[in-house]
């Protein structure tokens, strides 16, 4: 089979037109190249894939349970690992993390206050070195803060990206050498910078001896979170090993809010009493008149207008503004701060933002995780997090590609 797909084959494959297609090219996003016999203008089939995994995805299917027992103990060494969101899933899954950096001092707080035995480094990535688990671990995992890059060259080398936090997230990899790596990220790295700062990441990765498997956005809606939350995984194999990764499965069940603050099958018994936030007189009586699963547009025009200011104006759906979340729905992505502007997610009978517990049961944190700081730290640390069942499932996948990998070493 051919390693190359026409302008036109590509196209009709993205549903894009070959104008866009010419854009992208010169924007970088995706390059065409010159194919050797020809001479005419092609893109890689690899590239395509790659970049466009997520949109390349068949249907749901059927998926029983992605549970496969580890045949070893495996070693995770965690970077950027907040509250413990992806920690804690790969805990659940059969895991066991070694180490975890993390520059926030609450955030270390509820790592260590719920895990004493956690080996917690706190401080900025780049003051510690990794060369103790050189070969020592078995994956290296974390979700960098997206940074653009700053490019010399056409393709973006390792030392080109000095100074930002996935430099520090390749070195680290160079320094331990596991097997696998996982980055993750949010879905807007895919068009970040034209889509160049992804590319420059795969670049990165080949360069310091990892194949990077095609991208693909999980959405956490199909791995059993109550939430309709997308995170982008970035995964690397080392390049001596010549296995396939598979992403887990999607779940074809979904959970809605009342799984997440109920008693049913994602947890024993209701949520219970906590913290929350309120919000500010003039928002509540504008969101006392949105219906459960309502937003801005089922308000009087007149307070719409108020409300809204120049938004109004703007066009687009924007549906996450105005928000209240109905019982049998999926939850809204948590944002960082639960009465941030423009991104309300009201309870459904109360108007009020969700508490601090509720906030965590729906990122499917186990209720007795609990987070250190003041309220607003706690908020943001679970709205920060990898939801823990997203987590447990990319746990494992991870193991199911370590059993294999130890099989055949
Ligand atoms: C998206 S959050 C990670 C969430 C985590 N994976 C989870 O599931 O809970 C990114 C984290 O990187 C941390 N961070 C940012 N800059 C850092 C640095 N220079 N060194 C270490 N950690 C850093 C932030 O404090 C934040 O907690």
């Amino acid at each position: 089979m051919s390693e190359y797909l026409t302008i036109s084959e590509t196209a009709k494959l993205l549903n894009k037109s070959t104008k866009t297609l010419r854009r992208w090219d010169e924007e970088g996003k995706l390059s065409a190249v010159r194919e050797p016999m020809s001479n005419y203008r092609v893109y890689r089939k690899k590239d395509v894939e790659t970049l466009f995994a997520d949109f390349l995805q068949t249907d749901v299917r059927e998926t029983i349970s992605n549970f496969v027992a580890p045949e070893n103990e495996y070693k995770v060494l965690e970077l950027f690992a907040g509250a413990g969101g992806l920690a804690v899933g790969m805990e659940k899954a059969g895991l066991k993390c070694v180490a975890l950096n993390e520059i926030d001092k609450h955030a270390c707080a509820t790592l260590r206050n719920n895990r004493p035995k956690w080996n917690v480094l706190e401080g900025d990535i780049k003051n510690f070195i990794f060369s103790e688990y050189y070969n020592q671990v078995d994956v290296v995992t974390g979700g960098f803060p997206c940074q653009a890059f700053s490019y010399a060259g056409k393709r973006l080398g390792f030392e080109d990206a000095r100074g930002t936090l996935f430099y520090e997230f390749a070195r680290v990899i160079k320094e331990v050498n596991p097997p696998i790596c996982i980055g993750e990220n949010v879905k807007g790295l895919l068009n970040h910078d034209n889509g160049k700062t992804l590319q420059g990441m795969i670049s990165i990765l080949d360069e310091i001896g990892y194949n990077v498997v095609p991208v693909q956005v999980l959405k956490a809606i199909n791995y059993k979170v109550p939430q309709k939350r997308e995170r982008l995984i970035l995964v690397g194999i080392r390049k001596d090993i010549d296995l396939k990764y598979e992403y887990p499965k999607p779940y074809k069940k979904i959970y809605n809010l009342s799984d997440a603050l109920k008693k049913g099958e994602l947890f024993e018994s209701n949520v219970h009493k906590s913290s929350g936030a309120k919000y500010p007189e003039s928002k509540k009586s504008v969101l006392d008149l949105v219906p459960p699963k309502g937003y801005w547009r089922d308000l009087p025009i007149d307070i719409q207008k108020d409300f809204m200011g120049a938004s109004f104006y703007l066009g687009g759906g924007k549906t996450g503004m105005a928000r209240r979340i109905g019982w049998d729905e999926p939850c809204l992505t948590l944002t960082c701060s639960p009465a941030q502007k423009q991104t309300e997610r009201c309870h459904p009978d109360e108007t009020r933002p969700f508490t601090v517990r509720e906030y965590a049961r729906i990122q499917t944190f186990p209720d007795d995780w609990q987070f250190s700081g003041p309220m607003a730290q706690q908020y943001k640390q679970i709205g920060n997090a990898v939801p823990v069942n997203l987590g447990r499932e990319v746990g494992y996948s991870i193991i199911k590609f370590l059993n294999d990998y130890y099989k055949v070493k």
